[in-house]
């Protein structure tokens, strides 16, 4: 019996795009930070189970993580994936889930790690933009990647334009991610993730394009 639990704190389109990915788990619970995050609703809708730990209600980050940890243990999960968890978790507990605790980040690791990669990737002119998916270690969003996507920066972009150009791309990653990782296909040594029986192509990105 694989089960998989899926912390949220607001819109949840990635867990949306998680739970429509026929996935192959017998069981999958949401939790939310924060009991007005849509992500709840969509979840319910679908017939998920759900459960809030509300962060307001806690004093401290420790004790939000002892109840959060406390609530996930009920369901024994195989893995754990952040969708949008945006609450900062002590190192207690990343160790307590140490190799079973997976996050989307908006950005091609390492750069840009913490809050608005978007406008920050605009301001520093990068032309390849992207998104990553890594195992989750106490130095925020660095842990061992497991696959990135990558899209091009167009000069009239915005941050919504690129936003959203990036988050097609998280819908299509996080699900291949957690499918690896609940076929036993992942193989974590160091700060380093094979997919066994999978394939490379040595493509290249140009944003612009070259021209003649
Ligand atoms: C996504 O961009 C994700 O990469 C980041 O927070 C955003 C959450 O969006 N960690 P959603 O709640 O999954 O729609």
């Amino acid at each position: 019996m694989k089960t998989l639990v899926i912390l949220i704190s607001g819109r949840g389109s990635n867990m949306r795009a998680l739970l429509e990915a026929e996935l192959p788990v017998d069981r999958i619970i949401v939790i939310s930070s924060n009991p007005n995050a849509e992500g709840l609703k969509t979840a319910a809708d679908k017939g998920v189970q759900t459960a809030c730990i509300n962060r307001q209600t806690f004093s401290d980050r420790l004790a939000f993580d002892t109840a959060l940890s406390d609530e996930i243990d009920r369901y024994r999960p195989d893995l754990i994936t952040l969708a949008g968890f945006m609450r900062i978790l002590t190192d207690d507990f990343v160790f307590r889930y140490h190799r079973r605790l997976m996050n989307i980040h908006p950005s091609l690791l390492p750069s840009f790690t913490g809050l608005h990669t978007h406008r920050r990737a605009l301001h520093d002119g990068v032309k390849i933009h992207g998104c990553t998916v890594h195992f989750v270690t106490p130095e925020l969003d660095h842990g061992p990647i497991v696959i990135q996507a990558a899209v091009p920066v167009f000069s009239n972009d915005t941050e919504k334009s690129l936003a959203e150009r990036v988050l097609v791309q998280e819908h299509r990653i996080y699900p291949q991610a957690v499918r690896w990782f609940l076929q036993g296909r992942i193989k974590l040594s160091a700060n380093t993730v094979t997919i066994t029986d999978t394939c490379v192509h040595n493509s290249v990105i140009y944003s612009p394009e070259l021209q003649k």
